[in-house]
């Protein structure tokens, strides 16, 4: 199912129009492997992509679809934690679990955290849900592998999947945000009313998700849970409500639904990927060793703020197999 992308990247400039990155998107193939047996959550689903998802996710038999039926507020760190506790203890097993909630906030406002919104939504609040769900998801692979890869998941790894967006590719860091003291994290969300781009924040939240996915992909082994990121593209959905964007060029979410299921399919080279237009896509920007450096302070930064709120996070952290092999 996964190819990875030989073509050279497009220059900073280039990726940086959301039009030229629409009109390049290619057609993607209708996934049709059967999730038998499969438990599947899905963030989102009662609107646009995420719900187009299910639906689609439906269609493929999987045992169980969760969505929807638990409240979920992901402007709250209480309510995402006792999401992924309901998870853990309503559910035999994990099987895929996608993170498709999210927002573009057309106006700066923040939350009852003090993270701005977009941030607290996007990266903060999807990234405490991977953590926390990841001890259900490495224990429903380690069933299937004790019942011979012929339990429930059908031998394969479990899946966290995040939708991102490839717009990520277009961002550049100040050396102030790289460098400061206010760190990556601290100075997206020091952005002021005046200065607030939606769009530009939006990028950047998901930017930070990515090296959240990156980092956590090496945290975790592999065969064991694929951590990756999907991005469907530009989609005619209600996401930026207000917001001037072209409805012509746009997917249709049934459409690009087709992106969210087929990252559900991938093998495990797509951990700390982003999976986009049936091709596997390294962030530029967290690639290389700088690449991987701005990627482990974004992670510090985000699990940091994490851990203060939620004590839970270390909890997990520490049993993860890369964890003591990368902290300093
Ligand atoms: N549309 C695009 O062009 C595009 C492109 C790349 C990536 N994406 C990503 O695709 C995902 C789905 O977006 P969409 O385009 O389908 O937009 P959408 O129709 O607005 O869906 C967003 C979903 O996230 C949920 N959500 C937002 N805030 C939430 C909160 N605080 N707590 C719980 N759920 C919350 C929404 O639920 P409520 O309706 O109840 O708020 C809704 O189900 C997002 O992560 C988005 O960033 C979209």
């Amino acid at each position: 199912m996964s190819s990875t992308s030989t073509s050279p990247p497009p220059k900073p400039s280039d990726r940086s129009s959301i039009g030229w990155q629409l009109l390049r998107q290619k057609p993607l193939a209708d996934p049709t492997t059967p999730f038998t047996g499969k438990t599947i959550l899905i963030t989102g689903a009662n609107s646009g992509l995420g719900l187009a998802a299910a639906t689609k996710f439906a269609a493929l038999s999987p045992a169980r679809l969760i969505l929807g039926l638990w409240h979920l507020d992901m402007a709250s760190h209480a309510s995402v934690a006792a999401f992924a506790r309901r998870a853990a203890d309503d559910l035999p097993r994990l099987d895929v679990a996608v993170l498709n909630a999210g927002v573009y906030e057309v106006a700066r406002g923040v939350s009852a955290h003090g993270w701005e919104r977009t941030l607290q939504v996007n990266t903060l609040s999807t990234a405490l849900l991977a953590v926390l769900l990841l001890p259900k998801l490495r224990a429903s692979s380690a069933g299937r592998r004790g019942e011979g890869g012929g339990g429930g998941g059908g031998g394969r790894p479990s899946v966290l999947e995040v939708v991102a967006s490839r717009r990520v590719e277009a961002v550049q860091l100040a050396e102030e945000q790289r460098e400061g003291g206010a760190g990556v994290l601290g100075s997206a969300n020091s952005v002021q009313d005046g200065g607030y781009k939606p769009s530009e924040q939006y990028r950047m939240s998901k930017f930070l998700l990515m090296g959240v996915v990156k980092k956590l992909a090496a945290l975790v082994d592999a065969s064991e849970v694929t951590v990756t990121a999907v991005c469907p593209g530009g989609v005619a959905t209600n996401l930026s409500r207000g917001a001037l964007l072209n409805a012509l060029i746009m997917r249709t979410p049934e459409y690009a639904a087709r992106s969210v299921v087929s990252g559900a399919l991938l093998e495990p080279q797509a951990s700390g990927k982003l999976w986009y237009d049936d091709e596997l896509h390294e962030v530029p920007n967290l690639a290389g060793e700088d690449g991987q450096k701005l990627a482990e302070k974004i992670w510090a930064e985000v699990t940091d703020a994490l851990r203060r709120d939620v004590p839970a996070v270390g909890n997990v952290l520490k049993t993860l197999p890369g964890f003591k092999s990368v902290q300093p």
